[in-house]
């Protein structure tokens, strides 16, 4: 997304020093551009089949940018009462939101039911119990769909691995059919579908499709036992290019599910987050000081004013994000630590950068639109940074950037 011009860095036709000018650093700027091609690609690669894309709001649930998603058709995919009201706030259409997550709490529950949502995504016999006991309170039906751990090894990041058999996440495959048994003798719940969510950040179609055969054969033997399904829901997990990983090949995916479709009345659901804005949006951050090393076994760091409080994803994962100095420097380039202000020695960026640097300059850290801000924290009070949209010649703020005041009224007023 991001565009290197005679005269400078650009998102869309925005330069970014003027985001800088205009909003100060660190900020997180999306393009929506950017976004929206992300999703058209996936329409498109999922075109031959009968299909619902719904956003994972969890990796960016700024208001704009779910407005977006919402005026270009997409459902959403939430975990929480609080991503339910961000979603009602942009008018989603109740029946595209289908709602997954371990803990779902009796008011999030309540909540959900009383807006009418799609589906939602059940992962233990207890939560299907509660659930049917609030829907029998409130005198609706509660439309499920149960989430299965098909113990597959998604092949990502132990943390955001959630398939295979000693994940929290799911129901064995092996007590499946038992549970879908019990279900469909409870009047309070309808059984629309199948579920399933292995990871995140995969690169390779192959552990998806296995989960979809997975699914496909779990499918039939409901149908022999008298349990139609509707739709089946594969999760999200479609992996991007950080460094130079091949970007997830949809059109191979979506042209894999629909061989495998062939005939079938089936919907097919998809909760994408980090392949849809991923890529979309970077950390504008500056350089507050440089500190090279003295000698050649001494390292270098680069001071800048983003921290692990903004994105915790090197810290926590040892995630790789570019880094791209914009504009003039001094050209003595070194190899650097990028570091952020908070007193932790996770507190980088990134390391071993090779990277000529001046104190002051601009530095864009890329694909940081998806569990990046979401994810930020107030970590040695530091206030939430600004949110900028740029859409085409223009820019918005599309979240403030946190002021003191607020970050203190909670505490300030119990004083
Ligand atoms: N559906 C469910 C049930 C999920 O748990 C997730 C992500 C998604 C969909 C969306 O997955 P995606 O398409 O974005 O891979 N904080 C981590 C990622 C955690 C993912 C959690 N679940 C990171 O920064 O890499």
């Amino acid at each position: 997304m991001l565009e290197r011009r005679a005269d400078g860095f650009y998102v869309e036709d925005v330069a970014l020093d003027r985001i800088a000018d205009d909003v100060g650093t660190p900020a997180w700027v999306y393009s929506s551009a950017a976004i929206t091609s992300r999703l058209m690609r996936l329409q498109a690669a999922f075109a031959g089949f009968d299909h619902r894309i719904c956003f994972s709001v969890k990796a960016n649930s700024n208001l704009s940018i779910l407005k977006l998603f919402r005026d270009a058709g997409a459902g959403f995919d939430i975990v929480s009462g609080g991503e339910l009201e961000r979603v009602l706030a942009v008018e989603a259409v109740p029946e595209t939101i289908i709602f997954s997550g371990v803990g779902k709490r009796i008011d999030e529950v309540d909540f959900a039911l009383k807006v009418g949502i799609g589906c939602f995504n059940v992962e233990s016999a207890a939560e299907l119990d509660r659930l049917a006991a609030r829907a029998a309170l409130l005198g609706r039906v509660a439309p499920v769909s149960l989430r299965i751990n098909p113990d597959i090894d998604a092949r990502t990041h132990p943390y955001i691995s959630t398939g295979l058999k000693e994940s929290k996440f799911g129901i064995p495959m092996s007590q499946a059919l038992d549970i879908y048994r019990y279900a469909s003798r409870n009047p309070a719940l309808a059984i629309h579908g199948i579920d399933c969510h292995i990871g995140s950040q995969i690169s390779d179609r192959e552990p998806l499709l296995q989960a979809f055969d997975a699914m496909l054969q779990l499918r039939s033997e409901l149908l022999e036992a008298g349990i139609p399904v509707r739709h089946l829901d594969l999760g999200g997990g479609l992996g991007i290019a950080y460094q130079n990983e091949p970007d997830f090949d949809v059109e191979g995916y979506g042209a894999a599910i629909a061989r495998r479709l062939r005939g079938e009345d089936l919907q097919v659901f998809f909760e994408p987050g980090r392949f849809l804005v991923g890529n979309s949006g970077l950390l504008l951050t500056r350089v507050e000081y440089l500190k090279p090393g003295v000698t050649p076994a001494d390292r270098s760091f680069a001071i800048v004013d983003a921290a692990m409080s903004e994105l915790i994803r090197p810290a926590l994962y040892s995630a790789f994000h570019e880094v791209v100095p914009l504009g003039p420097t001094d050209q003595n380039a070194r190899v650097w630590d990028v570091v952020g202000p908070v007193c932790e020695s996770a507190d980088f960026l990134a390391k071993d950068r090779h990277l000529a640097l001046a104190q002051d300059q601009l530095l864009a850290i890329l694909s940081a639109g998806a569990y990046g801000s979401v994810q930020s924290s107030n970590y040695n009070t530091r206030p939430r940074a600004v949110e900028v949209l740029v859409s085409g010649t223009g820019f918005k703020t599309v979240r403030r950037r946190e002021t003191l005041r607020e970050l203190l009224a909670n505490e300030r007023e119990c004083l």
